[in-house]
């Protein structure tokens, strides 16, 4: 398994709005699953062999509710598919890259996640998951 973008996180005020347009353009788009310590509710769009991640916040508090808040809607972040996760992590903290919580998370299908902090990347939140 080689790297990849495994999708992209677009933060959205409505998944009921955000996802017709991929269903007009004839995608298919995942049931609803809801990531309570993110406090938000997603869908997965599977495009080619990536996928766009459509977040909406559960809750005031939520990540996605503050990005919105400050920015509007728009992309949230990239994610890249990475083939070990623990490896990464350790390359990494050992060229003094910052994450956002060096704990791995459980997400969206069950997938094995970290956030690398924007101020390392160039101003982008880079999500890495596990292959
Ligand atoms: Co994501």
């Amino acid at each position: 398994m080689n790297f990849a973008i495994d999708h992209l996180g677009i933060a959205v005020k409505s998944l009921a709005a955000a996802k017709a347009i991929y269903e007009t353009l004839g995608l298919s788009v995942s049931p609803e699953e809801t990531v309570e310590h993110e406090q938000v509710r997603l869908v997965m769009v599977p495009v080619g062999e990536s996928r766009l991640e459509l977040l909406e916040a559960t809750s005031e508090n939520s990540t996605i509710a503050r990005f919105i808040a400050k920015r509007g809607e728009g992309l949230h972040h990239v994610c890249i598919k990475v083939p070990d996760l623990c490896a990464a992590i350790e390359r990494l903290k050992k060229n003094g890259v910052r994450l956002v919580s060096e704990e791995i998370k459980t997400g969206a299908g069950g997938h094995q996640y970290v956030f690398v902090h924007p101020s390392s990347t160039g101003g982008v939140l880079l999500e890495l998951v596990q292959a």
